[in-house]
């Protein structure tokens, strides 16, 4: 984990901001968005800087032209995403903070990505209601919400995506605390069921990335739909 009151900061954490630096990561539209979120109290767990350039690696890569995000806080790995899109894509981000929704709306207008909607509700009711309305299939899918929806968040995404769509899902790993078979916490509970499933489901080729840096240890899952 990263330090802070003072302590000595993990090598880590100096090597991630060495990187975050070197690759362009750190610009000053991510890192106002940063700092705006700060001042309206969210909490600073957004993806790391290189974590973030990573998504729009990865969208732009697939060509993605419709993106699904699901747990937008204040829209940082957002805005990564939507830089990605060409004019005529979009990214619908589901949010169920009120607030986060609205600090996220106005970090995506102060970095000049269009095409980005915001959508207020919790996922388990919005994704069920998507589904029911016939959306259009996305091409990637950035799971990031509270850590018992997973999941259903996967369930929901393979319904809502189309052979050669990537998922992605974050905080799969939690300092390690997801190999604890006899775990309590309801987080790290669903994260194991969504690893489990990420894993025997035969719609999808899958891994998981362990991960360190600013955020601590931690990891991120990658599936391919097939
Ligand atoms: N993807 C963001 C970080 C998301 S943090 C980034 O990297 O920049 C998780 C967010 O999910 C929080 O804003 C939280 O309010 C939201 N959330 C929690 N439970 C949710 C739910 N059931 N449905 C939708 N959003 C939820
Ligand atoms: C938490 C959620 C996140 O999406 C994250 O990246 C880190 C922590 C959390 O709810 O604790
Ligand atoms: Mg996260």
């Amino acid at each position: 984990m990263s330090s802070s009151g003072g302590e000595p900061q993990p090598l880590w954490t100096d090597v991630d901001a060495n990187l975050a630096s070197l690759f362009g990561a750190d610009d000053d539209a991510v890192q106002e968005a940063l700092e705006h979120s700060r001042r309206e109290g969210l909490p600073e767990i957004a993806v790391a800087p290189v974590q973030g350039k990573l998504l729009y690696i990865l969208a732009r890569a697939i060509g993605a032209r419709r993106i699904l995000e699901i747990g937008t806080l204040g829209g940082y790995s957002a805005i990564w995403l939507a830089r990605a899109l060409p004019d005529d894509g979009v990214l619908i981000t589901l949010e169920a903070d009120a607030h986060h929704a609205d600090v996220a709306r106005a970090n995506v207008g102060g970095a000049g990505v269009r095409n980005v909607e915001v959508r207020v509700g919790r996922g388990q009711e919005t994704l069920p209601k998507m589904i029911d309305d016939g959306e259009a299939p996305f091409d990637l899918v950035f799971i990031d919400a509270d850590k018992e929806g997973y999941p259903d968040y996967l369930r929901w995404s393979l319904q809502l995506t189309h052979s050669g769509s990537l998922i992605v899902a974050d905080n799969v790993v939690r300092q390690g605390q997801v190999i604890d078979a006899s775990s309590t916490d309801r987080n790290v509970i669903g994260i194991r069921e969504f690893n489990r499933l990420l894993a025997e489901d035969r719609r999808v080729g899958a891994t998981i990335i362990q991960t360190v840096g600013a955020k601590g240890h931690d990891g991120l899952a990658f599936a391919v739909v097939l």
